[in-house]
């Protein structure tokens, strides 16, 4: 099995807006790379099934009313609670395919208001990952593509906003992928760029942290 000889895996972040096609290609990867024999293993922030993770499900869903900065601090928890599994798993040779991290953090909160640096903050120390694919979609498209759930984040101008924070966010080292194109398209595209992400690290890439 490719895992059982010391080699870690790979920690491969996936961010965008929402709508932008992230979830269905995490699972492709998730298939192609097990497909290759990978050990890999699907994971998304925020974790809902963690008692964090369920404060941030009832409010995402309106159940619940917390004001801007603790809600920030809780997506920020839910990512520190998990983080030692994360490394874990890493070194013991699994691949991390997640749907969204810190990036998210930060650019869906500094969208509401809040200082930029201020967001940055609390994930000073986590893990970083190996690579990130941004798959660019334009808040337009993502909303034409419809099925915005009712959840507080799913509306057109707040979306332009967190496309303006991710914008702040870039640096040079993400990959951009143009998410308007069709769904095989992008896969083809991530899965070259996974691939080699995923041989680095077993030929010993240093884990790093944030930022
Ligand atoms: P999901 O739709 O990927 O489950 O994410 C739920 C929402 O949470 C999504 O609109 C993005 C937002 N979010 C934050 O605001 N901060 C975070 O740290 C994360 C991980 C997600």
């Amino acid at each position: 099995k490719v895992g059982d000889d010391g080699s870690r895996g790979a920690f491969i972040v996936l961010e965008g807006l929402d709508r932008s096609g992230k979830t269905s290609q995490c699972s492709k990867l998730l298939s192609y790379l097990e497909g290759l024999g990978h050990p890999t293993e699907l994971w998304r922030f925020p974790d809902r099934s963690t008692s964090i993770g369920q404060m941030i499900s009832a409010y995402l869903s309106n159940q619940s009313q917390l004001d801007d900065h603790t809600i920030h601090l809780l997506y920020s928890a839910n990512r520190w609670e998990k983080s030692s599994l994360m490394e874990t798993k890493l070194k013991s040779g699994t691949t991390l395919i997640v749907d969204r991290y810190s990036y998210s953090g930060v650019a869906f909160s500094s969208a509401k208001g809040l200082d930029f640096e201020w967001c940055k903050a609390p994930e000073i120390g986590l893990l970083a990952p190996d690579l990130v694919l941004y798959l660019d979609i334009t808040p337009e498209k993502a909303a034409e593509r419809g099925g915005y759930g009712g959840e507080r984040y799913e509306k057109l101008e707040f979306q332009k906003k967190v496309a303006e924070s991710y914008q702040a966010l870039r640096d040079p080292s993400w990959k951009i992928i143009d998410g308007c194109q069709s769904m095989e398209e992008v896969q083809k595209l991530l899965q070259e760029i996974v691939l080699d992400h995923v041989i680095a690290c077993k030929k010993g890439r240093a884990l790093s942290h944030l930022w």
